[in-house]
């Protein structure tokens, strides 16, 4: 676990999926609920793999800020699979919104996972993201499961956010992501 604290803002810090003890994980599905409003998250651990990689944000000892990437692989166009950090449950503690709190957990996220070829994630809050340099892709989205290619013409607001291995990207190409076994974006 790696902590951060800048000035005045939360204490930030990093945790495996694996590493997190069941009252953390209790309290980052009751977060994420709040925020989200969404029941569904009470099964967010059953879908992370070991490795996934949590950023939390801390005011002392209340968990404010969440965010969890986990590895996935994307091809856009016709370049090779890139190793993708896929980003998911993005959550800030609703009493705590619009003091920065986000923003600074998904900074602290681009910095750890620097070592990914790109990163990758969904939302309707396409806004927040770009201020922060994601960019939402243009052209058609796909996933690639062993029975071949699912076009996912419906699907909105998938962004990614470019890193320093990133090759140079063309958002209008063909976005294939490989399917997990529970989900395609
Ligand atoms: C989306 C979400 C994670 C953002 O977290 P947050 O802590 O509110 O994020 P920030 O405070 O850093 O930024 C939120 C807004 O406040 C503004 N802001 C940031 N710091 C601020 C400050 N000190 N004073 C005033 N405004 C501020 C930002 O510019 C930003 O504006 P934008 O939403 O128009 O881009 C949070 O609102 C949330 O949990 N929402 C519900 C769940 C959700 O939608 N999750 C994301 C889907 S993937």
């Amino acid at each position: 676990m790696t902590t951060e604290n800048a000035g005045d803002g939360p204490t930030l810090d990093s945790v495996r999926t694996d590493q997190v003890r069941a009252e953390l994980r209790s309290e980052i599905v009751r977060l994420c609920i709040g925020a989200h409003a969404e029941q569904d998250f009470e099964n967010l651990f059953s879908y992370l793999p070991p490795d996934g990689l949590h950023f939390l944000a801390h005011d002392r000892d209340r968990l404010v800020g969440h965010a969890v990437s986990t590895t996935r692989w994307l091809q856009p166009g016709a370049l090779p699979l890139l190793r993708t950090a896929y980003v998911d449950a993005v959550a800030t503690r609703p009493e705590y919104q619009g003091r920065g709190v986000g923003s600074a957990v998904m900074r602290y996220l681009a910095e750890a996972i620097a070592d990914y070829e790109i990163a990758c994630l969904e939302t309707d809050r396409q806004a927040f993201y770009e201020r922060l340099g994601w960019e939402e892709w243009i052209g058609p989205l796909a996933g690639r499961s062993e029975g071949g290619l699912i076009p996912t013409p419906d699907q909105r607001g998938i962004m990614i956010l470019r890193l320093p291995t990133t090759p140079r990207l063309d958002l209008k190409e063909q976005l294939t992501i490989e399917v997990s076994p529970l989900r395609i974006w």
